[in-house]
């Protein structure tokens, strides 16, 4: 087994073996062990290429393959000893691959360098995770889709200052949420484009004297191309930023996503209903179901803005080309994907089966003189300037919350007190069916708008892949 006096893979230089506590503190087994698919995927790619160049024969790299196989297998049976004093993955996977093909296995990191090992790895378990990432926000956006053409008539208030402003359509209001989802997905395609690019090769930083081929080894392992120099490969993490500016991104949506769904749940809204498998009740209070869900999500969101800023500090001191702190990408980035992804996960789940309490809404719309913009409007298209006609209506809502009467509930007399202009066809615009209907332009609330956006959006989620 290892041998835990001196590390086999580099101790040749040593006289003393590391500090027990130091090789604890170095190691990065116990987190860096989740990309041993990328690492087997890595190195299977590598032995094929040395094959072909000549360095590995077929003999040699039929062994090392079977060998990575049987490891890959012990490590999902859960039978493989990970050990600390192998410090990482790396070399916990080549000491078990040696021990089963004997000397063959020491050969395999001909040519590379766990620089550019780990470079690629990450770039790999990155890329695998982005594609599952993205398949889950196009499951959420499908939903908040569906759900925006079946509530594509219904009326709610819209607000500006968290204070009822016009009225708009609950669908409507989805696809606002839809449209911040569509700029994260191409946010993540943008980002996987640039991740896609293979490091291997780079070695430990200036290259190797063999005659590799990395044009080949990027295609073995379905990467766009070789990354141009091999300082930057070795040292660029990037991408890794960038995915995690654009997963803060979109948990900043879903933390606005959330706080709308924490305050419409609540009895003082009653917008929507949660279905009880997405909430929690109180051990105290037996009323309560609180909607944890989305105030879990909201509250996630801090650690993953933790983590971008965690990896650009990581970042903005090292001098080329790879530095040990390197190894402090990885828990800041694993968490960012796992937070992530169970976050979308949770709403894609939530959001088809969220109720609309559409009576309630609609209610709530009446209630708040949304429709004073459109009796401004109204009175404007009477040859009054918008200014007067600001007045007059404010002077009107100021009757209606004296008297607790809506603008639509007023007789024409009523109104006639603020503008002689105001005559019978008021009563069209003042409707909140009327209001919304009236929107109807690219963009607006109008129903028919929102089913001509949620057929657009279909379409363009339609064309991914
Ligand atoms: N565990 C290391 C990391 O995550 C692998 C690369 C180590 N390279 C080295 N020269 N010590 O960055």
């Amino acid at each position: 087994m290892t041998d835990s006096s001196t590390n086999s893979s580099w101790g040749g230089r040593f006289s003393e073996p590391v500090d027990a506590f130091v090789a604890r503190y170095t190691a990065s087994v116990d987190f860096d062990q989740r990309m041993y698919r990328q690492d087997i995927q890595g190195s299977v790619a590598h032995a094929k290429m040395l094959c072909k160049v000549g360095v590995l024969s077929e003999q040699e790299r039929d062994d090392t393959l079977r060998g990575l196989e049987e490891v890959r297998i012990e490590i999902e049976r859960g039978e493989f000893n990970w050990s600390v004093e192998l410090e990482d993955v790396h070399m916990n996977i080549e000491a078990a691959l040696t021990q089963k093909i004997g000397i063959t296995g020491k050969k395999l990191h001909t040519g590379r360098s766990r620089n550019d090992q780990v470079a690629t790895d990450i770039r790999l378990y990155l890329r695998d995770e982005t594609d599952t990432i993205t398949a889950e926000l196009t499951r959420l956006q499908q939903g908040l889709i569906a759900l925006a053409e079946k509530e594509a008539d219904t009326i709610m208030p819209g607000f500006t200052h968290l204070q009822t402003a016009q009225p708009v359509t609950f669908g409507h209001h989805l696809l606002a949420w839809n449209a911040m989802l569509e700029r994260d997905f191409s946010r993540l395609q943008d980002c996987r484009a640039r991740m896609n690019q293979l490091p291997l090769g780079a070695a430990a930083l200036a290259g190797t004297t063999y005659p590799i081929d990395r044009h080949y080894t990027a295609e073995l392992l379905g990467f766009d191309a070789p990354t141009e120099n091999s300082l930057d490969s070795v040292s660029d993490r990037d991408f890794a930023i960038e995915f995690c500016s654009a997963a803060s991104l979109i948990m900043m949506h879903l933390s606005r996503f959330s706080e709308e769904l924490v305050l419409w749940a609540s009895a003082q809204f009653r917008f929507i209903d949660l279905p009880d498998r997405f909430c929690t009740g109180s051990s105290i209070m037996p009323q309560k179901k609180n909607p944890d869900v989305p105030e879990l999500v909201r509250g996630k969101t801090g650690r993953v803005y933790g983590h971008m800023l965690s990896l650009l500090t990581l970042m903005k001191s090292q001098p080329l080309a790879y530095n040990k702190d390197n190894q402090e990408d990885k828990e800041p980035l694993f968490d960012t994907v796992d937070t992530l992804r169970d976050s979308l996960r949770a709403f894609a789940d939530m959001v088809p089966n969220l109720i609309a309490r559409k009576d309630d809404m609609r209610e709530a719309a009446r209630r708040g003189f949304s429709t004073a913009t459109d009796l401004a409007d109204y009175v404007v298209r009477k040859g009054i300037p918008f200014r007067d006609a600001h007045e007059i209506v404010g002077k009107a809502v100021a009757y209606g919350i004296d008297k607790g009467k809506d603008l639509s509930e007023m007789t024409l007399e009523e109104l006639q007190q603020f503008s002689g202009d105001i005559s019978e066809d008021v009563f069209d615009v003042l409707t909140l069916e009327g209001s919304v209907a009236a929107r109807n332009h690219i963009g607006g609330t109008a129903p028919d708008q929102v089913r001509a956006a949620a057929a657009r959006a279909k379409k363009s989620i339609n064309s991914r892949n």
